[in-house]
């Protein structure tokens, strides 16, 4: 069981230890922007990885691709973006401080206000009474705001070379579709797969690295033939799984959540085709199997009006933050929206030939799973952080392929440094590894623990005799007496079995 945290204190410890700092601090920093520091950075990069292998690697049916932050600005029209991406935001009448709106309604009634229409909410205002909260004068009549922040491409700063940073990274393998489809040779049902930065000037960026103004997603685009929305082939594989469901009936009727076996949410038509059920539940799966705890994970349906422009059906998958039920990643049936803008903005044909039924088909998204990298980068540090009283200090149970270090190496006196160094750069090739011999052996170990090192290694005395080193497990804090000729061996099988509770 991890330690309950706020996300203030999740701040700051990440902040003290090496993994995000505000952006340019020494200038103040800027709102909703952040640096990952030298644990950051590999916690990130891990994750990445491993989302890439699950969904990417070990996978026939999706392929890669990495497409540009700033396209052309014709794509975004063709979207919606141009036209829909937008927020409502209130103005103060006086101060002029500006303030997303369903946030700030659900903040001060605690009612669910995504998705609320701009005469509702200047209702809800005005019968609620609610004002600026930094002058507490009235608001004026809100707002729509659009999210994409703009640039301009090249010399001339006008309208005609005005362009945007993407807000999504979807787009992209929508306008590659028939070029990576061609050349990759794909074969309905099939996935795009792409992990990138995206940019969304929020009104009111907040809670950290959960809701920030730069940010990175690791999206699928699966596409299937329309024909087949009811012929899941890997179904068999998730549907004895359960999962906590929040579907919009329940929510509406005013239920609770259930959980259930996704073979009984289809039978029971509450997710609609078995494509959106193997997702939702293939995403939940890939969580835990990082070391996600299982019960702070439910998936929720969009009501109607929370809908995107582009959406059939959304689920989001949703996780228990300290300060509520969030969304952490979204998965829309987006059908053939996209790609039938693009056929008729672009003029080209992006149908496709599929052999199995002799016929052009435009295909469908059944499920775009889209991910935010920073939204599980602090899923997985708040399952991870334990605040041990025993031990006295803070343990960081990351799972071993998330873990920025991999193995510490430590002499248990300063006697012993340069033995225990050259060990040291030979386990520096194969793993992450740190050294340390300042301090009491114990300080070492509980510095290691705060930052998640699941193997720590001390060189002593008899290890010039016995040629053998101890292994001390992060979890268990017990220890195993190795030969350093089977040193690396040992640790490889320890870090991919998981076996830390030696
Ligand atoms: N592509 C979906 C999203 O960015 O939310």
């Amino acid at each position: 069981m991890s330690t309950k945290i706020s996300i203030e204190e999740m701040a700051a410890f990440c902040k003290r230890k090496g993994f995000v700092y505000p952006s340019a601090e020494i200038y103040g920093g800027l709102s909703g922007f952040f640096d990952f520091g030298h644990l950051g950075v590999e916690l990130k990069n891990n994750l990445k990885q491993e989302w890439w292998k699950f969904h990417v690697k070990q996978r026939e049916d999706i392929v890669g691709i990495d497409g540009s932050i700033i396209t052309n600005p014709k794509v975004w029209q063709a979207s919606g973006h141009a036209e829909n991406f937008e927020d409502l935001m209130l103005t103060c009448t006086k101060c002029k401080e500006k303030i997303r709106a369903d946030t700030f309604i659900e903040d001060n009634l605690k009612v669910a206000a995504d998705g609320m229409k701009a005469d509702e909410i200047n209702k809800t205002v005005k019968e609620n009474n609610l004002k600026c909260p930094k002058c507490k004068s009235d608001f004026e009549e809100v707002q729509e705001f659009n999210l994409m922040f703009t640039t301009n491409v090249g010399p001339k700063q006008d309208s005609s070379s005005k362009a945007y940073l993407r807000p999504e990274t979807a787009q992209l393998m929508f306008t590659n579709f028939k070029l990576v489809t061609d050349n990759a040779r794909l074969k309905l049902p099939f996935g795009l797969a792409q992990i990138g930065k995206a940019f969304r000037n929020e009104i009111s960026p907040r809670d950290f690295l959960f809701r920030c103004r730069e940010f990175e997603q690791m999206e699928i685009e699966y596409f299937i033939d329309p024909e087949q929305i009811n012929n899941c082939p890997y179904i068999d594989e998730v549907k004895d799984h359960e999962i906590l469901i929040y579907s919009a009936e329940m929510q509406e009727k005013k239920q609770k959540p259930k959980l259930m076996k996704i073979k009984d949410a289809l039978k029971n038509k509450i997710i609609k085709t078995p494509w959106h059920a193997y997702w939702l539940a293939l995403e939940y799966k890939w969580f835990l199997s990082l070391g996600a705890s299982k019960d702070k994970f439910r998936i929720r349906q969009h009501l109607n009006k929370e809908k995107s422009h582009y959406a059939l059906d959304t689920w989001d998958m949703e996780y228990e933050f300290p300060f509520g039920w969030k969304e952490l990643q979204g998965m829309a049936n987006r059908a053939d929206f996209d790609l039938k803008q693009h056929i008729t903005h672009s003029k080209t044909d992006l149908s496709i030939f599929d052999e199995e039924s002799k016929q052009k088909i435009v295909p469908y998204v059944v499920a775009e799973p889209s991910l935010g990298v920073d939204r599980s980068f602090l899923v997985f540090l708040f399952d991870a952080y334990n605040d041990d009283k025993k031990r006295g200090n803070i343990v960081l149970k990351l799972h071993p392929g998330l873990a920025p270090i991999k193995l510490g190496i430590f002499p248990l006196v300063n006697k012993l440094k340069d033995e225990t160094k050259k060990l040291y750069s030979e386990l520096k090739q194969d793993f992450e590894t740190i050294f340390d011999s300042s301090g009491s052996i114990g300080r070492r170990y509980a510095r290691a623990d705060e930052i998640g090192i699941p193997l720590c290694i001390t060189f002593d005395f008899d290890s010039l005799k016995d040629k053998s080193v101890t292994i001390r497990s992060r979890d268990s804090t017990k220890q195993i007496r190795v030969k350093i000729e089977n040193l690396k061996e040992n640790i490889t099988g320890l870090l991919n079995n998981k076996k830390l509770d030696f």
